[in-house]
């Protein structure tokens, strides 16, 4: 890696920029931030450079319309695309993200042959194997974020049920980011205590279906786009973890091949996360109905991908 870390934030929209925020605000590493729209990028960077000014973090942010700036990038963080409009299939949606994300990553590789991807754009399981596909790195150097994001929103309902700190929740989601992801119950606890001591089993499943709709109910809100900061604030969970090879298990989108009994796929899974990227999926026990849960969503990734195969675009 260079002296200085150098993430390149692809897309300088809400979630773009979100991440760019939380990265300089923890100094770890300098941010080039990349848009097609031509000032905005900029606009942003110079922006979030008199803030710095503020705080007195030496980082620095550029923006730019040019690959070239992305240059030998540690990592990149892919969040451009389409969010559906009226009028727009979910094809249309997936096809047209789909192009983006392959047009992104060609670029992307072209500059950072060696950078690790992680991908936030939607469908994000999907995403996450086009910019495998068209970047044929090795596995663990493409992560879809997610799991981290979708973790937090079951977090945040368990402290503002419980009225405790958030800080002491741990758990983990896992399966595609989507309505049938998989909150693991068991792994649910606080300060050590598992979950059913402090919750009845029925709270905690229309818990649970909040987290799932959990994307929704702030598009429901927003009425003109979608969630960003939890989003943009995850991906550099993960970025900080593989830049600090720091370890830590987070649930993030990862190549399985058998793991869970799923094959040759993109989706949500507790990994360790190092300078390497997704270094190991970690196995842990689930109850058949949670394998059961994970097989289906894992199934509906799959769905995807193939229709995304079946474009012949890639
Ligand atoms: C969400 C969208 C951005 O979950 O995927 O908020």
């Amino acid at each position: 890696m260079s002296s200085i870390p150098k993430i390149s934030v692809i897309g300088a929209g809400n979630v773009g920029s979100a991440a760019a925020y939380r990265a300089l605000e923890l100094n770890f590493c300098d941010i080039v931030l990349l848009d097609i729209v031509e000032g905005l990028p900029q606009g942003k960077a110079l922006d979030i450079t008199q803030m710095l000014a503020v705080t007195g973090v030496s980082s620095k942010i550029i923006g730019t319309n040019d690959y070239a700036d992305t240059k030998d990038s540690d990592v990149v963080i892919i969040t451009s695309g389409l969010a559906r409009k009226p009028g727009m299939s979910r094809d249309d949606l997936l096809s047209t993200n789909t192009k983006i994300i392959k047009e992104v990553t060609e670029k992307v590789i072209n500059y950072s042959p060696n950078c690790i991807i992680i991908v936030v754009t939607n469908p994000l399981d999907a995403m996450t194997y086009v910019a495998s596909k068209v970047s044929g790195f090795p596995k663990e150097r493409i992560v879809g974020m997610a799991g981290i994001l979708d973790t937090s929103r079951y977090k945040a309902f368990l402290s503002m049920e419980l009225n405790i700190s958030v800080s002491k929740i741990d758990s983990l989601v896992l399966g595609g980011h989507g309505d049938d992801m998989v909150p693991l119950k068991n792994y649910t606890t606080v300060s050590g205590v598992p979950i059913s001591q402090l919750i009845s089993d029925n709270r905690l499943n229309e818990i649970i279906q909040r987290t799932r709709d959990g994307g929704a109910e702030i598009v429901k809100l927003l009425k003109t786009g979608s969630a960003f900061y939890a989003p943009g604030v995850s991906s550099i969970e993960m970025a900080y973890s593989i830049i600090m090879n720091e370890r830590k298990i987070l649930p993030c989108c990862a190549y399985a091949n058998g793991e869970y009994k799923i094959n040759d796929q993109f989706v949500g899974l507790p990994v360790i996360l190092s300078s390497k990227g997704v270094e190991k999926i970690i196995e842990i026990d689930l109850s058949e109905d949670e394998q059961k849960e994970l097989e289906v969503s894992a199934s509906h990734v799959k769905e995807l991908c193939d229709l995304i195969d079946s474009f012949n675009i890639l």
